[in-house]
């Protein structure tokens, strides 16, 4: 991280466009924000889009902006991003999805830097950094004809690869850190400090949603926490699941097999539970057992039930 923030201020000054690949949650759109906060430009705006999000039709207008009447819900002339960003950055997230008729446009503002609005006449010229992200390779996209290859070659002169977190496990320990003060601060909260076995299992884990992931389980740790010490009680049971085997046994001496074992079940249906975002059903399926004996089960053994988070 500390090369990356090294690069990140060497680059900064400069107009080159910036390609950021890595996983979800490295960290990218922080890397954005860096290079624009850096930059003589860090005084005007930065403006972020998510490419991915905005619904194809929308995404031109969005960008471009439109003349009142351009399409049947025109009603109002509107400004696009490029010129909102004017004079500052644009950052394109999720790029990789991008319509390919869209890059073409793209391009053109790259290389002109003028554009017009959608039926519009006059061009516009503007002054704006183009930083871009995704999740997915491009050069991979650019392979199998889903991305331009021109377009591509013009993005990617200067490139950050975002490790993801299982990649870097040294720097969980200042991450962990990091966010423990920020939200012990946020609570109004002495200073949370994590055991040495709840450090041990943030180490242990795979980290599938990178950085953002291992700041919501700190978020979690701190509103959670009655002491100042966040042990492995605190950390969600897919996070602590290497070490299933170390809650009942190592904190109570005399806890039967029995018990024990109950523990680990348990700790395994709340896992599954959570990553199937609380359908039972679909957690039964995954174990491979009737649905009736996955509810037995969460009743023998107390699992709380919680709301769905999201729908399925
Ligand atoms: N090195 C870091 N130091 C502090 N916080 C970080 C660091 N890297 C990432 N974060 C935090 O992790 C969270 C996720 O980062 P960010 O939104 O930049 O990821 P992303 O790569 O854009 O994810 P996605 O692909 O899902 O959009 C943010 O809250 C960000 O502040
Ligand atoms: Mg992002």
């Amino acid at each position: 991280m500390l090369r990356i923030f090294d690069t990140v201020a060497q680059i900064a000054p400069s107009r080159s466009t910036v390609l950021i690949q890595g996983e979800s949650g490295t960290g990218k759109e922080l890397i954005a924000k860096a290079v624009h906060a850096n930059s003589p430009r860090k005084e005007k705006p930065f403006v972020p889009v998510n490419t991915g999000a905005v619904p194809t039709d929308l995404l031109e207008s969005t960008l471009f902006g439109h003349v009142k009447g351009a399409f049947t819900s025109a009603v109002t002339a509107k400004k696009g991003l490029f010129e909102v960003a004017n004079g500052g950055t644009l950052f394109l997230d999720e790029i990789g999805t991008m319509p390919l008729d869209t890059q073409a446009k793209i391009l053109r503002v790259l290389q002109d830097k003028r554009f017009m609005h959608l039926g519009g006449t006059q061009e516009i010229q503007v002054d704006v950094r183009i930083i871009t992200a995704t999740n997915v390779d491009l050069r991979q996209a650019v392979r199998e004809g889903k991305f331009r290859e021109d377009l591509f070659y013009r993005l990617d002169v200067i490139r950050f690869e975002l490790p993801p977190l299982r990649a870097r496990r040294e720097d969980i320990p200042a991450l962990a850190t990091h966010f423990l003060r920020r939200y012990s601060d946020e609570n109004e909260l002495p200073m949370r400090t994590l055991s040495p076995e709840a450090l041990r299992a943030l180490m242990d884990y795979d980290w599938p949603g990178n950085v953002r992931e291992l700041e919501n389980v700190m978020e979690r740790g701190v509103v959670l926490s009655t002491s100042q010490h966040i042990g492995l009680e605190l950390l969600p049971p897919h996070v602590t699941g290497k070490s299933y085997s170390s809650s009942l046994l190592e904190h109570s001496t005399n806890a039967s097999l029995f018990d024990i074992m109950e523990d680990i079940e348990r700790r395994i249906i709340i896992d599954k539970l959570e990553r199937c975002n609380w359908n039972q059903t679909e957690a039964a399926e995954q174990f491979r057992i009737p649905l009736s004996t996955l509810n037995q089960k969460i009743k023998r053994l107390s699992v709380e039930i919680k709301k769905r988070t999201r729908e399925a």
